[in-house]
């Protein structure tokens, strides 16, 4: 059985039918006091799988409720899948007195489970924080889907050097086109600025590659740099669209084309689900 946590109901369900096992049905609901209350409404069988995105407090609470439900309904053994890890930037304790965030929600989330998915976390070594086995599942590739066909010589682009490996992922998927990263100086949480790659991008069409957009900083000033350049057509493809705030329309103002992004958050730019990745992962 798959159970789906509110944020990612979408994926729930793609994962249901791509793994061909039944999608349980939960109930989402609030007490009067602001308190959530989840409830899974359908006999549990022994292995469930719990799919979720931890995209806010509220979603790291409901986790927990609903493995906590699954186990009090007789669940033997629960994979829970993280489509998107929320805190997973918070790696590390960055100022004296800092929590490593990232590791104290991995602890939580790993008391109700026997095992964890994790799709594309910011950096690999997180799920060294997690005490339950825990794999990795890589769903970059799949940005290559919705990419329209026919691109002007492509360049794929990380915004910083770190998103170099996403970027080439993604152009081999697509099957062609080369590879270059920007540099990026981030000042704070939502002020970056991004210079130019070596490549020439004149009269190219270029898609920026990046594992997270959260509030547009990084991908709108990597397009409005690629437009100055003469960018004939500039993409935004990320696995985990957050887009928080303004994100979308920053990004829009830039002057990009589209923006891909998959199903572990779900919004107006998902266009392409990792279900297929994670089922890869379920049955090996
Ligand atoms: C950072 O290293 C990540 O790969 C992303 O570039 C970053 O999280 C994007 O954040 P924002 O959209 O706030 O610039």
């Amino acid at each position: 059985m798959i159970i789906g946590g509110s944020p990612v109901q979408a994926l729930a369900a793609q994962l249901a039918t791509a793994a061909d096992r039944q999608l349980g049905t939960v109930v989402y609901d609030r007490f009067p006091d602001g308190e959530l209350y989840a409830r899974i409404d359908d006999p549990v069988p022994d292995h469930v799988v719990l799919v979720t995105s931890t995209v806010s407090s509220d979603a790291h609470i409901e986790v927990l409720q609903l493995q906590d439900a699954l186990r009090e309904a007789g669940a033997d053994h629960l994979t829970t899948v993280l489509g998107y890890m929320g805190y997973a930037r918070q790696d590390g304790a960055f100022e004296p007195g800092a929590p490593i965030s990232a590791r104290a929600v991995a602890r939580a989330i790993s008391t109700g489970t026997d095992e964890i998915i994790l799709v594309t976390p910011h950096e690999r070594a997180v799920q060294e924080f997690f005490p339950v086995p825990t794999t990795v599942v890589d769903a970059v590739k799949r940005l290559a889907e919705p990419l329209p066909p026919g691109l002007v010589d492509p360049l794929f682009l990380a915004p910083d050097e770190d998103a170099t490996t996403l970027a080439a992922t993604v152009r081999d998927a697509y099957g062609t086109g080369s590879v270059d990263a920007c540099a990026k100086t981030r000042h704070s949480a939502s002020e970056v600025t991004v210079r130019p790659a070596e490549q020439p991008v004149a009269d190219r069409d270029v898609v920026l590659v990046d594992d997270i957009i959260a509030t547009g900083s990084t991908m709108s000033e990597a397009v409005a740099t690629l437009d100055t350049d003469g960018a004939h057509r500039v993409y935004a493809a990320c696995v985990h669209g957050v887009l928080a705030g303004n994100a979308y329309t920053k990004l829009a103002r830039a002057g990009v084309e589209s923006v891909y992004t998959t199903d572990t958050v779900e919004g107006p730019t998902s266009s392409v689900s990792v279900a297929p990745a994670v089922v890869d992962a379920l049955t090996a």
